[in-house]
């Protein structure tokens, strides 16, 4: 039930346009600088925690006692406090990497949870100007246009977004180029966008068939996921099983025809948990 939480909304959609005006006129001049996180390819610039810390103030002015679950404030690697609390959860930038490049590809991610369950969700892709959004139970929209995911069931029909991710771990790797082997060869293609959420909105779109990712967070897919229910795709584990925010696996199909022929492609990988 979205009412309760309207204020939450519209002060969301009203921060994240300003963030993502702000985010847009630096990504104009070309390449910006950037630091490691846990890895070489794992990048974060000032504007991930300029952004960060925007939203948040903005958020705490309003909702005092709201608790957050945010990109660059777990960068210490410590385990976030998921809880039933009203919890804004948040990604700065998904895709820095993109950003730092200039490739056209990143957005500001925020979800609302209550209760540990979607309430809304916002994923504002910063260089194409796109707000897409989904309230729990009334529809996902991209500028205000209804969102509807494919009818596709078939597998050798499919477009498949997955990533590489930002871990280069050599054994890691070589599932993930492993499974993508077993798939490619079954499906139309495979596309990474370099942008957890804006692969799940092209799914969301029926611009792709499915996505599945091993490694994301939960900032990555909190609110997307949410628009991509919302536009009727399935969202699960990449074995199948019920979807699991804290375990950085994931999976979004357009039907549960194509989840069904996936599964038996993707085997399990452990990976340390969110939360
Ligand atoms: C990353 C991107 C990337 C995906 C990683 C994410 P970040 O998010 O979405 O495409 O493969 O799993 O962590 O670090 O740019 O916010």
């Amino acid at each position: 039930n979205m009412d309760p939480f309207k204020d939450e909304f519209l002060l969301a959609t009203e921060i994240v346009i300003s963030a993502g005006q702000y985010v847009r006129s630096a990504a104009k001049s070309q390449s910006q600088a950037s630091e490691s996180k846990e890895c070489y390819a794992d990048l974060v610039t000032e504007y991930d925690q300029k952004v960060e810390k925007m939203l948040m103030s903005a958020i705490s002015e309003k909702f005092a006692d709201h608790k957050f679950i945010a990109e660059e404030m777990s960068a210490d690697g410590n385990s976030a406090a998921f809880t039933d609390e009203p919890t804004w959860i948040i990604d700065p930038i998904d895709g820095t990497t993109n950003f730092v490049h200039g490739f056209p590809a990143f957005a500001i991610s925020v979800g609302f949870f209550h209760l540990q369950e979607p309430v809304f969700g916002i994923v504002y892709d910063i260089p194409n100007d796109k707000m897409y959004s989904a309230v729990k139970g009334k529809g996902a929209f991209c500028n205000g246009r209804l969102m509807k995911c494919s009818p596709t069931t078939e597998l050798q029909e499919a477009l498949i977004a997955t990533e590489y991710g930002s871990q280069r771990e050599p054994n890691f790797l070589k599932f993930k180029i492993d499974t993508m082997a077993k798939i490619v060869e079954k499906c139309h293609g495979i596309r990474s966008l370099g942008c957890a959420t804006l692969n799940i909105i092209q799914v969301a779109m029926g611009t792709a068939d499915a996505y599945y990712e091993f490694g994301p967070h939960i900032w990555d897919f909190a609110a997307a996921h949410l628009i991509a229910l919302e536009a009727g795709a399935v969202c699960s584990a990449p074995n199948g099983g019920k979807m699991d925010l804290c375990s950085r696996k994931l999976m979004v199909c357009s039907t549960k025809e194509l989840r069904d022929q996936l599964t038996p492609l993707i085997d399990d990988y452990q990976l340390a948990r969110d939360c």
